[in-house]
């Protein structure tokens, strides 16, 4: 009988290409995401991940119609550029409540069902989560608690069976660069907002392509021992192994000379 995962925000990107790459791999997939793109490909239901209740029925009629639930992957989420002076207290809340409170509202309602399968949970986190971004700094953060909230929920569920993974992606040439909130206000920053913003988005759309990341979750599906945690990337890697040998202060240094 086919796997079957759960994917949110597989409208675009990264969870639209991994949506329609499992389901040609033999996965029988559900999307969950505000626009419905699905095509023939895949099931999705059409929901906010912040809107608990709705989330939780949806959970209950898949479950109910295939009667397991095997994989939830945690992809939804979006960017906010700018100034952390002249951010909406609405963005504030909007960037956290999307990328880390729902992640973790929907990763507890998925235990009862991953325990009962000895699934597997996936959380799309990103290099920004280890390596943080000036001016993409509430970003980083919801990243980085994701990445923190993967591994500690690791050392409670694996007892169950359960497998998680965080991954970390780079750049990747997607809706991502387009959906970016951008706080615009500049004053007192000189000038470097601007090419901050225009750098990130210069490097997201030469990055990689989002296939990429859907196979390297089809290889954590197949492993019985999936990694904690996967950057994905070869120089990010690279970047990613250089910060666990530098010192914090030169990392961040290079990181605002690079996008300060
Ligand atoms: N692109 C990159 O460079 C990059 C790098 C590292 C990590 N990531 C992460 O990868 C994940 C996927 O992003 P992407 O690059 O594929 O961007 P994308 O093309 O913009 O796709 C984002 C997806 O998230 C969904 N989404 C956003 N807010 C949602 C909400 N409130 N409820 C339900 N679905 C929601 C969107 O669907 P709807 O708008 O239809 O709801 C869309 O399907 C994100 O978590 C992102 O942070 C991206």
């Amino acid at each position: 009988m086919s796997k079957v995962v759960i994917i949110t925000g597989a409208s675009s990107g990264i969870g639209l290409t991994t949506a329609k790459f499992l389901s040609s791999k033999g996965f029988k997939v559900y999307g969950i995401s505000r626009r419905n793109t699905a095509g023939e490909d895949f099931v999705n239901y059409v929901g906010d991940v912040n809107d608990t209740e709705n989330i939780k029925n949806i959970f209950e009629q898949i479950y109910k119609i295939e009667g397991s639930i095997d994989v939830v992957i945690n992809n939804a989420g979006f960017g906010i550029a700018g100034a952390v002076e002249y951010a909406s207290n609405e963005n504030i809340e909007q960037i956290f409540n999307t990328n880390l409170i729902a992640l973790v509202k929907l990763s507890s309602l998925a235990i009862k069902y991953l325990k009962l399968s000895k699934g597997k949970l996936i959380n799309i986190s990103s290099v920004a989560g280890i390596l943080p971004i000036p001016f993409q700094a509430c970003y980083s953060a919801s990243k980085a608690g994701v990445l923190n909230f993967s591994l500690a929920l690791d050392s409670e569920i694996s007892r169950f069976g359960i497998k998680t993974t965080c991954i970390l992606p780079g750049d990747t040439k997607t809706g991502f660069t387009k959906a970016r909130v951008i706080e615009n206000k500049e004053e007192g920053y000189d000038g470097h907002i601007k090419k901050s913003i225009s750098k990130m988005e210069n490097d997201e759309q030469k990055g990689l392509e989002p296939l990429i990341i859907s196979k390297t979750i089809l290889k954590v599906l197949k492993k019985k021992n999936p990694p904690l945690k996967i950057t994905v990337g070869a120089s990010y890697k690279f970047f990613v192994f250089l910060n666990r040998i530098m010192p914090t202060r030169l990392v961040n240094f290079l990181l605002k000379k690079i996008y300060g």
